[in-house]
């Protein structure tokens, strides 16, 4: 029997490379080997408390059948006046849609704004479904190279020439996934302006916002009310497997995100949405757990910075550190961060993720380290990356 082919467009579709990490980690794990797992890119804090007491509660009134498509008021009604507290900007409800995740939301607004061939720009390196999502989609995703001197961000001068040829979007991340930098508030106002004044759009994903340590992100609807914004409880919140997520949109874009959540999802899970209104009144609790991630944050460059990695622009946001190894990496005879990075996790027990997952632009050269854990598991890791380093001896090009 003959079988079709599979689509040119998922032809194009790249697996996560730190899936093979966690494979990795997993087999070594099987085999009784004890791995810290600076990798992930999840809080390892659980759920706040009252989230799960509000989940209980809904699953006894029997709250299991699907919601209103745009999500269930009350919480698009919380994530309103979340806006309002955090960033002194009113947005009517309405015009908030709660989706199954940021992913989904993205899928959204790739689905309502993109044609055959047009084209996105997302910096390199940056979160790595992003141009899976725009190729799925029909889109082109249009990688820009961005360095440390742009804070790993978009700027309208990086822009420029792409515009030039055509853009449908922007999309920023700030705090950024994998460098954990924020773009300066003059670039997300110019980037906006020169996106605008050529009649595309700006998508802000700010999945980071909460997790920033020197000083609070900016939502992209402080600067426009045309502004495509993404968020979710997935990071902040802790709440990654409860799949919910919001997107903001410009009024005239309602109609067709309902019927596009509609076709795609007919609604985000019902129990995680209510269960995701006690969510806001975990602030504080959250805010704490913040805290304890910067003294994770500054132990860990300073301890990088010591081993000979280069972290020029210190990460403000998120929880990832975006390191150039290449000089370490010269000195101890590996040819990529990839060879690197599966050397430390089978001898050294400690997993990270290879630069390649996030772009091309010197992707071969840069590590990301999470510390979205306890500081005696970023310790524990520090050591036995000294212990690997130590122990690792110039080697031939592999
Ligand atoms: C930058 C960025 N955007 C979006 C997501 C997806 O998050 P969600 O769990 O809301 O789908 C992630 C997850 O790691 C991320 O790093």
């Amino acid at each position: 029997m003959k079988y079709g082919g599979w689509s040119q467009r998922i032809e194009k579709v790249e697996p996560f490379h730190v899936m093979e990490v966690i494979n990795a980690v997993k087999r070594l794990e099987a085999q009784g080997r004890h791995i810290i797992r600076l990798e992930v890119g999840e809080p390892d804090f659980p759920t706040p408390v009252p989230v799960l007491t509000a989940a209980h509660r809904s699953l006894d009134l029997d709250q299991t059948r699907y919601t209103a498509a745009m999500g269930i008021m009350e919480l698009r009604q919380a994530v309103s006046a979340w806006y309002q507290r955090q960033y002194g900007v009113d947005i009517d409800p309405a015009r908030i849609v709660i989706t199954p995740g940021t992913s989904g939301a993205f899928l959204l607004a790739f689905g309502i704004l993109l044609d055959p061939g047009d084209r996105v720009a997302i910096s390199d390196p940056g979160y790595p479904c992003y141009p899976n999502m725009i190729r799925i989609l029909g889109g082109e995703p249009v990688a820009i190279a961005v360095g440390p001197e742009h804070h790993y961000q978009l700027s309208p001068e990086l822009l420029e020439p792409a515009l030039a040829h055509g853009l449908k979007a922007a999309l920023v991340t700030s705090p950024s996934n994998p460098t954990g930098t924020l773009i300066p508030d003059a670039a997300m106002a110019a980037v906006i302006a020169m996106m605008e004044h050529a009649g595309g759009r700006v998508i802000s994903d700010e999945i980071y916002h909460g997790i920033t340590y020197e000083r609070r992100a900016r939502t992209a609807l402080e600067f426009s009310q045309e502004a495509i914004v993404i968020n979710g409880f997935s990071k902040f919140f802790a709440m990654t497997g409860w799949r919910l997520g919001w997107i903001i949109v410009p009024p005239s874009a309602l109609r067709h995100v309902e019927s596009l959540q509609q076709n795609l999802f007919i609604s985000a899970p019902t129990l995680s949405q209510y269960a995701a209104l006690a969510a806001f009144q975990c602030e504080e609790t959250l805010k704490k757990q913040i805290e304890e991630f910067d003294h994770n944050r500054l132990f860990l460059v300073t301890e990088l910075r010591r081993f000979g990695f280069m972290i020029p622009v210190m990460p403000t946001g998120a929880f990832y550190v975006y390191a150039d190894a290449s000089r370490v990496l010269q000195k101890t005879g590996y040819a990529d961060a990839q060879s690197f990075c599966a050397d430390l996790l089978e001898q050294g027990g400690v997993a990270v993720t290879p630069g390649l997952d996030f772009g091309r632009y010197k992707a071969q050269d840069h590590i990301r380290f999470s510390f979205a854990t306890t500081m005696e598991n970023v310790r524990e890791g520090v050591a036995r990356l000294a212990g690997f380093l130590g122990g690792s001896l110039p080697r031939q090009t592999r």
